[in-house]
């Protein structure tokens, strides 16, 4: 590739210009903080007066016109805010192999327009080969295997399809700068490329993004602030199961999610996720507690197991799979102090079932409950759930969207809730045939629970 004569390289640091890459910047002195940017062309100042924006008043602004075009797959549209909005760019991020290829051509080949699929990574036949698998056969999706961003752009201008993808953008380049594809400056500019590919022609843009280590590969954190939706797909190894998470989205809300399962014939939504994590959970057991958690706005009712067993070396050790292991080690310690649980001779381990992960305070509760119910070895009855956020000083504060976590456990047949006190009143004669239990602090809790 010929080295481009008009790139600048930029301390992401201090802003310090230098025609050539350096290893550390000479005006701050830090490494690795020089990225290859396109220097502004000389014209950038000279625009006519009536080129640039006036004020206008916001009674008067436009709207989002040509409303939204749905995906056809309702967990997909969900997490989209209801649906593609015109001229819009979507960035899809996940660990390689977690289905990003898959949701996309699954959505391509369902809506109702041509959409122009470049493939940077893979060659056509291999997208036949996973259309071949999903049991797509349209010639909606119009396939360009091309790794020139200027290219991709001038098919898209002639094509006009209903929706662009660009399968990486790390394996796409333009032509603008020296630097291999994936590197930031790359990443970066190709994405503002495509910004304003989609916002002058309305066309809509999805942009996958692998997420790498950290290093010589250019992630999706990069581009977060440049387009308008930011969604993620989670998933563990092991697991069928994948989450699709808006973490950023201009036209919705965030922290919606789309839950999916892997399957031999593609993705699969999942209407009623509740069910299908508290499928296989054993009754009874102690350890094993249903906590009533939010995602974005939809309930989840998710098991959550802990196992407490004698110390096996000298140091006790506390190690979590789906939760914030700094939020545990503040339940434990509140479960020592304020509720004389004595965890410090014992290990503890806990994890959400399904590969879920568990962020929001009000699976506090359902935490220490877990603990105490395995460590006393008595189980919680397998008709109750959970959910609360616990203070530092053991009271159990109230938490929000209580109705629809109730509603939820009482449709999949759960019959006791414990629940913060300040949740309870509001409840009253909404408890859809539940008893309720309302408590003020972690000791009422334990005492609702196992007495
Ligand atoms: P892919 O969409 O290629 O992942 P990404 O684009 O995020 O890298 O999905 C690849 C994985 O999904 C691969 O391990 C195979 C698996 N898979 C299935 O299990 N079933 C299917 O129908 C398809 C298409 C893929
Ligand atoms: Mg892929």
């Amino acid at each position: 590739m010929a080295k481009s004569e008009k790139s600048i390289y930029r301390c992401q640091a201090c802003g310090f210009g230098s025609p050539k890459w350096l290893g550390r910047c000479p005006d701050c002195g830090k490494w690795n903080t020089l990225v290859e940017e396109r220097a502004a062309p000389k014209t950038a100042f000279s625009k006519s007066s009536n080129a640039f924006s006036v004020p206008e008043p916001l009674s008067q602004v436009k709207g989002v016109d040509g409303g939204r075009t749905s995906t056809k797959i309702p967990e997909f549209d969900r997490v989209l805010g209801g649906g593609l909005v015109a001229g819009s760019v979507v960035l899809v991020g996940g660990d390689p192999g977690i289905g990003k290829s898959t949701i996309l051509l699954q959505a391509a080949s369902r809506m109702p327009g041509v959409t122009l699929y470049v493939s940077a990574e893979e060659s056509a036949y291999q997208i036949k080969d996973r259309a071949d698998r999903l049991g797509i056969y349209q010639d909606s999706i119009m396939v360009l295997p091309e790794i020139s961003l200027e290219h991709v752009l001038a098919e898209a201008k002639k094509s006009n399809p209903l929706a662009l993808v660009i399968d990486s953008i790390q394996t796409v380049y333009t032509e603008e700068l020296g630097s291999a594809p994936g590197s930031v400056g790359q990443v970066r500019e190709s994405a503002a490329k495509l910004m304003r590919f989609a916002k002058s022609t309305g066309t809509p843009v999805f942009i996958v993004g692998h997420v790498t280590k950290e290093g010589t590969i250019a992630g999706p954190r990069v581009l977060e602030h440049i387009v308008d939706t930011v969604l993620y797909f989670e998933g563990q190894r092991g697991h069928s199961f994948r989450i699709l998470r808006a973490v950023k989205n201009r036209f919705g809300s965030t922290n919606e999610i789309g839950v999916f399962e892997m399957t031999d014939s593609g993705l699969h939504e999942i209407e009623n996720p509740s069910e299908l994590f508290l499928a296989e959970r054993p009754l009874n057991v102690s350890g094993s507690v249903v906590a009533a958690c939010m995602e974005g706005t939809r309930p989840l009712l998710v098991e959550l197991q802990a196992l407490v067993t004698p110390v096996t070396f000298s140091v006790s050790r506390r190690s979590s799979l789906g939760l914030d292991s700094q939020r545990v080690n503040l339940i434990l310690a509140v479960l020592e102090k304020v509720a004389g649980v004595h965890l410090a001779a014992n290990d503890v381990f806990l994890n959400v079932v399904g590969g879920l992960k568990l962020e929001e305070p009000a699976a506090d509760l359902a935490i220490a409950a877990s603990v105490v119910s395995s460590l006393r070895e008595k189980p919680v009855p397998s008709d109750t759930f959970i959910f609360g956020e616990i203070g530092l000083s053991g009271e159990v504060r109230s938490v929000n969207h209580a109705e629809a976590r109730v509603k939820e456990a009482a449709k999949i047949g759960l019959k006791n809730a414990v629940i913060p006190w300040g949740n309870c009143g509001k409840l009253k004669d909404k408890a859809c045939g539940l008893k309720i239990t309302g408590v003020r602090n972690i000791d009422e809790a334990i005492e609702a629970l196992f007495t």
